[in-house]
């Protein structure tokens, strides 16, 4: 029977092609999903994968919620870690607010689903957790203390989990994707934008299947001795 893989924030953007590229491998994809009810509609019409709704910050909504996936769909061997949220500004004049849902989403939602994971593939000696990251997170970026500090505080998380998954058969790394053409990065200002695109080497944004192309060899057979690594798909941005 095919394994079950969740990917937070699977209905949009790098989560969208990350859901696609997994079922492309045979794996039976469920789509969590934060708010756009329309657009996971849509990705559900389209693409045959069910979409399930709960706010990855909300530590009891991932049990929940990763209990009726695993009632409804079967145990899940593959956690996506994508879902995130930016909240830019400078320091001075960001609220606790912004800081606060981005740490809550963004690093909290990896330690919600895989606290309601981790067991189950602990117990089944087999299981794969690829956690979203950031170049930002690696080089930092003006404007993001607290995008930057989350994504930052990913790769400590998976480098840890990575040592308390090995013996278990449980592999967990990151990805850390440069500037890619989704909305969020859509949403730099322009003339800000275009300067961090001049930095690019590549001398492009990335796409989203190249991220996704990424997650797909983290998750499969080949990449069982690959654990507590962070793979960068930046462009050449930052050379980690
Ligand atoms: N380094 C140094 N100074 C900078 C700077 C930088 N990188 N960027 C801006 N500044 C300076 C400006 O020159 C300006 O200085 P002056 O007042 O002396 O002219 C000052 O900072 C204020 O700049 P803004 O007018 O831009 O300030 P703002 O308050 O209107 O906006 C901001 C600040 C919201 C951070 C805006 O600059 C911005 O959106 N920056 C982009 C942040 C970014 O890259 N976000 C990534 C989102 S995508 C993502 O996160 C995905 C991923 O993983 C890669």
């Amino acid at each position: 029977m095919a394994r079950v893989a969740i990917v937070t924030g699977g209905t949009r953007g790098i989560g969208e092609a990350i859901s696609l590229a997994l079922k492309e491998m045979g794996f039976t994809v469920v789509a969590n999903y934060g708010g756009n009810d329309a657009k996971a509609a849509e990705f559900t019409a389209r693409t045959g994968i069910p979409a399930y709704k709960w706010d990855v910050g909300d530590h009891q909504a991932c049990i929940d919620g990763c209990a009726r996936v695993e009632a409804e769909v079967g145990p899940i061997d593959v956690v996506v870690n994508n879902a995130g949220v930016t909240r830019d500004g400078v320091l001075h004049k960001m609220s606790f607010d912004d800081w606060n849902d981005v740490m809550r989403i963004n690093l909290g939602g990896c330690f919600n689903m895989a606290k309601a994971t981790f067991g189950g593939m602990r117990e089944r000696r087999w299981g794969r957790i690829v956690n979203i990251g950031s170049v930002n997170g690696q080089a930092g970026q003006y404007g993001q203390v607290n995008y930057a500090a989350a994504k930052s505080g990913i790769h400590g998380f998976t480098k840890a989990l990575a040592q308390e998954g090995a013996k278990f058969g449980v592999t967990v790394n990151a990805i850390a994707p440069g500037y890619i053409d989704t909305d969020m990065v859509a949403a730099v200002p322009a003339p800000v934008l275009e300067k961090i695109v001049a930095k690019i080497p590549v001398g492009r944004l990335g796409q989203a299947s190249e991220i996704a192309r990424g997650v797909a060899f983290l998750c499969s057979e080949n990449a069982a001795f690959v654990t507590g690594s962070t793979m960068s798909i930046n462009g050449g941005q930052h050379m980690y």
